[in-house]
């Protein structure tokens, strides 16, 4: 049968270290034992969506190395399709390295190594997991070309695809209308050049880029799905209210979760809402992948109201 999600893009060692606060340039500070997690924003997409139970493979490149072997027994254990993830004799799995301090919030420096060598002819040697896939997922720890050639090989098979528009890049002709943008309020404000006053006015800025579905994430705040098609809409999504251990990937999940839902034909909306519930819980504890639920474990989940 066809897959509900492909994700093309990254895998990333995440190199963890928790402190109470983060150095200032030219400082040193003392932090917890270092964990060594499996990663990567796309990788991170692909495990959120098929622990929710979609069919997901992934496409992407990891070195010849031990992280390579810890980043695919994730994927592996999440039940995501690895069998077209390449191996790279002579490159490094790419590599995160992330902070974490008493708050939650985080710092990530990446490295792409071997996701930096991923081609379009990597995509040629995959075709046939287009082949009637509901929803694409892209985002920017990729080459640039091999996203925008996945994008296209994605709309020809009629398939949905999410753009989310990290690390920053202002590549807006990437997407192309009946595309959905995933971005956090920070990524919006460099996207629109400057602060957020009315959502209404984001959705006509983001029409003149010709981007008509946008769901943007905020957070403790929740969402809100932006959409230019039609009467322009805007939905506010509120977020379950957590006390969050580590927010890093928790954007990630709900990505992973909004694909899990539109593939499964819910709306933007109701997707949206689902995959505010899914990035709240994975902030709970240390890690990206490792902090995300199953099906049961969500259903189970009872956070106070927002
Ligand atoms: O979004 C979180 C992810 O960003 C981490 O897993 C890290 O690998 C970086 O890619
Ligand atoms: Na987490």
């Amino acid at each position: 049968p066809p897959l509900d999600v492909l994700v093309v893009g990254s895998l990333n060692a995440d190199l963890i270290v928790r402190t109470e606060r983060f150095p200032r340039g030219g400082e040193t500070v003392h932090g917890d034992d270092l964990i060594v997690g499996a990663g990567g924003k796309s990788a991170n997409q692909a495990v959120a969506a098929s622990r929710l139970g979609s069919r997901v493979a992934m496409i992407g490149a990891v070195g010849d190395d031990a992280h390579a072997d810890i980043v695919l027994a994730s994927l592996d254990a999440a039940a995501v399709d690895i069998t077209r993830v390449e191996r790279i004799e002579d490159a490094v799995t790419g590599t995160a390295v992330i902070t974490v301090d008493a708050a939650g919030e985080n710092t990530i420096v990446v490295s792409a190594g071997a996701n930096g060598r991923l081609a379009p002819a990597s995509l040629d040697r995959h075709l046939d997991a287009f082949d009637g896939v509901r929803v694409v997922c892209l985002c920017l720890e990729a080459p640039l070309e091999v996203v925008r050639d996945a994008a296209r090989r994605g709309r020809d098979a009629g398939a949905r695809i999410l753009v989310n528009l990290s690390p920053f890049e202002a590549v807006t002709d990437l997407l192309e209308p009946g595309d959905v943008l995933l971005v956090n309020e920070h990524e919006l404000e460099l996207l629109v050049d400057g602060p957020v006053h009315d959502w209404t006015d984001v959705v006509s800025t983001l029409a003149t880029l010709s981007i008509r579905t946008a769901v943007v994430t905020r957070g403790a705040r929740g969402a809100v799905v932006l959409d230019a098609d039609g009467d322009p809409t805007v939905v506010i999504v509120p977020a379950p209210s957590v006390e969050p251990v580590d927010t890093t990937g928790a954007g990630d999940a709900f990505t992973g979760a909004l694909a899990a839902r539109l593939a499964a034909g819910e709306s933007l909306s109701d997707a949206a809402t689902y995959a505010a519930r899914v990035g709240a819980y994975a902030t709970l504890r240390v890690g990206t992948q490792s902090s995300y639920p199953d099906l049961s474990t969500l259903e189970g989940w009872a956070p106070e109201a927002p």
